[in-house]
């Protein structure tokens, strides 16, 4: 975007929210959100069940499309219904994705090349045809849910966080090749938030964890905002960024002594266990 020239960001009048990913966690806490903010939203996700359920909340302003992100020609059939039977996608938040946390057990390729399929080749899937929308129009607003653990490699991190750094630099790559056509490009990158995903999530404590409403009102004022990051709390951004600073050995002491400290006990597995 040339200096002087003014990000666009969508209104409600512009034309329909799509969100990807909505039948769980932030996807669904978002796109009640949005709602409330006045939008029509499209939303997509495999549980067809789940998004009825959630389009029923509020049935003249949510809409179904249920569909699998890895399958490009599918999310193109759906973006194209959209468009035709509800009108020009303003804004697209682009958020379906997956953890593994066995990742951790090995080196698993095929968990490594699922996750990649679907935060990664998801992704891609639903962009190729928004964008090619908003392209044509000359204007529209993208947001990529990617995540703070995309900025540094982590232990563990090998599928979900590669899948993550990629996006970010998709991301980043998007607004510079593509900014200055009247297009908003936004990542979010993110920290802990109470959903399926991460109550998987056995044995590492999650300091300032949210949920997922919380989540959504911060996305939702991001979106508003329009600048290029979405990033919380700020507390983890920060951190996650100054480390990228330091050099390598020095990064790897840091992240594996924080990472030690964050390792809970074997006592408060079994507390979730039991409780579960
Ligand atoms: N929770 C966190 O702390 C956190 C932190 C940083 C970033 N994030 C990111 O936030 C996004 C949402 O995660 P969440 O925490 O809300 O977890 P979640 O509740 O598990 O939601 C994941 C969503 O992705 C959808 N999805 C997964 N595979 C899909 C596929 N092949 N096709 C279509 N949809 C698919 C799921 O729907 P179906 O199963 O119905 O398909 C679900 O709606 C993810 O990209 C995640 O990486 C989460």
């Amino acid at each position: 975007m040339r200096s002087g020239q003014k990000i666009y960001r969508a209104a409600p009048a512009d034309g329909i929210a799509f969100v990807t990913g909505a039948s769980s966690g932030i996807g669904r806490a978002t796109t009640l959100e949005l709602v409330r903010r006045g939008y029509r939203v499209a939303v997509t996700a495999r549980r067809a069940e789940a998004l009825e359920t959630l389009a029923a909340a509020a049935p003249e302003q949510i809409f179904a499309f249920p569909g699998d992100v890895t399958n490009g020609s599918q999310m193109g059939g759906i973006v194209f219904r959209i468009e035709k039977e509800l009108g020009p996608i303003a804004l697209a938040f682009l958020n379906a994705g997956v953890f593994f946390p066995a990742e951790r057990i090995g080196f698993d390729a095929a968990v490594i090349a699922h996750t990649h399929a679907v935060n990664i080749g998801g992704t891609v899937n639903c962009l190729a045809p928004v964008l090619g929308a908003m392209l044509t129009r000359g204007r529209g607003q993208i947001a990529i849910n990617a995540s703070l653990a995309g900025y540094n490699g982590l232990p563990g991190g090998l599928a979900y966080g590669s899948s993550k750094a990629a996006l970010i630099h998709m991301a980043e790559s998007l607004r510079l090749t593509y900014g200055e056509r009247g297009l908003t490009f936004q990542v979010l990158c993110h920290g802990f938030v109470r959903t399926a995903m991460t109550d998987q999530e056995k044995e590492f404590a999650m300091p300032l964890r949210i949920e997922p409403e919380a989540a959504a009102k911060i996305i939702c004022n991001g979106f508003e905002r329009g600048g290029f990051e979405i990033a919380f709390p700020w507390q983890l951004a920060t951190l996650s960024k100054f480390l990228k600073f330091l050099p390598y050995p020095l990064r790897f002491r840091v992240i594996a002594a924080a990472l030690r400290n964050a390792r809970r006990p074997e006592s408060d597995h079994s507390a979730d266990a039991e409780s579960n």
